[in-house]
């Protein structure tokens, strides 16, 4: 397995530019299973998890053209069914349950299974499609799905869930009758879908609200659209600014996706402005200590927590983060201790202790955005830091050694 080699002291100085969103793409693509024809999406991110939708979509007969820029064509459905072996390696493959049981009125979809942030249930998903109308049973791990044809319904979800709103969103655009999403998930993302949707001849309103209003229609066409910028990449970068006490312009991304962030950044002492085309991030000399608590958007994001917490790790004092969406989002922990961190964990909260240095260490990555924390920490650490298990950072970042040595870190990655 690569390993990913960092020496740590250089302020990150200049411009990156920012890739199309993992999580929006994922979705976007899915949602060609709706209609046949060629959809055109731009702005779509290298990324493995993209490569292992493409997988997943193209046994059951998609067609795929182009990588960026990516045309995609569900004309010809031959195979309604996602195995574990794909399922189990990306658990946003649950995506296609909706869309499958909509156009085909069936799927055969593996469950998830838990992943190292914590079990993950698709409850929510299950139940809401069946509120559409849908038969769903549990086969040897799989939900076995049919429905002749989906009909609206008003459906509450108990917990704000990102997936679990793109999911029924997509499965109710072709149901019979009006549907209405109660406590859905207001994330960009899903504004992002709502709009190719929309694009494909659906008709959805109050996406990036509580409450998604879907009127069924009898089919859609192929559309033409794009993907907003990675918020959760450009947040990073913003972290490792002020990691390094670099200046660095974050180009093609939304500030507008940024805000909570944005202000727990300046709370440290940050300089973080507009520009033309996106942000700048400046560090500064002291790193304030604040409190952070993961929330749903438009609250902090969890995704960002582990890298939060990595910039906190060198506060001037004492900071509270509380996760309050994932139960084990807190895997970073234990390797940023081995650097030197003074971090105590007390339920669904760390507690962290700011000290002068984090030193370099040879870590393990356990998730994406524990991957993304430690090599922040790598880039500020006093000596090496040798990163394994890398393909966990390959699933959400594109390219993240090239962009960060081009902004002056000493990063490099050692084929196995
Ligand atoms: C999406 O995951 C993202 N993934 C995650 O990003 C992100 O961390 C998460 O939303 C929260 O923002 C994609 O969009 C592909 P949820 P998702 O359903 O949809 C519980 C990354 O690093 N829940 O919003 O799976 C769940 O256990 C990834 O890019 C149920 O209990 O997250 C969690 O505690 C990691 N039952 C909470 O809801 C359900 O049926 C929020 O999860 C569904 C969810």
């Amino acid at each position: 397995m690569d390993k990913i080699i960092l020496q740590g002291g250089q302020r990150l100085r200049g411009e990156v530019a920012i890739s199309g969103a993992k999580n929006a793409a994922l979705p976007i693509i899915v949602s060609s299973l709706l209609t046949g024809g060629w959809n055109t999406f731009h702005n779509i991110p290298d990324l493995v998890d993209i490569r292992t939708i493409k997988r997943l979509l193209v046994d059951f007969g998609v067609e795929f053209e182009g990588k960026e820029t990516l045309r995609v064509n569900a004309g010809n459905i031959k195979s309604c069914v996602a195995p574990y072996d794909l399922v189990k390696t990306m658990r946003a493959s649950i995506l296609v349950l909706g869309p499958l049981v909509a156009r085909m009125g069936r799927a055969r979809v593996s469950l998830p299974g838990g992943c190292a942030i914590g079990a993950r249930p698709v409850n929510l998903h299950v139940k809401a499609l069946q509120d559409l109308g849908a038969e769903i049973e549990l086969k040897d791990g799989y939900l076995e799905a049919k429905a002749s044809r989906l009909k609206g319904a008003t459906i509450y979800f108990d917990l704000s869930t990102v997936t679990g709103t793109e999911n029924i969103m997509m499965a109710a655009v072709l149901a019979r009758g009006t549907t209405v999403l109660e406590n859905a998930a207001r994330e960009p993302e899903v504004v992002n879908l709502a709009d190719v949707l929309n694009g494909m001849g659906a008709k959805i309103s109050g996406a990036g609200t509580d409450v998604i209003t879907i009127e069924g229609v009898d089919s859609l066409h192929p559309v033409e659209a794009s993907v907003i910028p990675d918020r959760i990449e450009a947040g990073t970068f913003m972290i490792a600014a002020g990691m390094t006490g670099g200046d660095v312009k974050i180009l093609s991304c939304n500030p507008g996706h940024l805000d909570a962030l944005t202000a727990k950044l300046r709370e440290t002492g940050m300089e973080i402005s507009l520009i033309e085309g996106g942000i700048r991030a400046a560090g500064s000399e002291r790193i304030g200590s604040v409190d952070v608590k993961t929330l749903p958007y438009p609250g902090f994001a969890t995704d960002l927590q582990a890298q939060m917490m990595t910039l906190l790790a060198l506060g001037n004092g004492l900071s509270v983060i509380t996760e309050t969406v994932f139960e084990n989002r807190f895997m970073h922990v234990g390797e940023l201790i081995r650097m030197g961190a003074d971090i105590v964990l007390q339920g669904n909260s760390a507690i962290v202790k700011g000290v002068k240095k984090l030193r370099g260490a040879p870590v393990m990555a356990t998730d994406l955005r524990a991957s993304a924390s430690l090599i922040i920490a790598g880039l500020a650490a006093k000596g090496k830091t040798e990163l394994s298990r890398v393909y966990h950072i390959d699933r959400g970042y594109q390219q993240i050694e090239k962009k960060l040595s081009a902004l002056g870190a000493d990063i490099t990655r050692v084929k196995a």
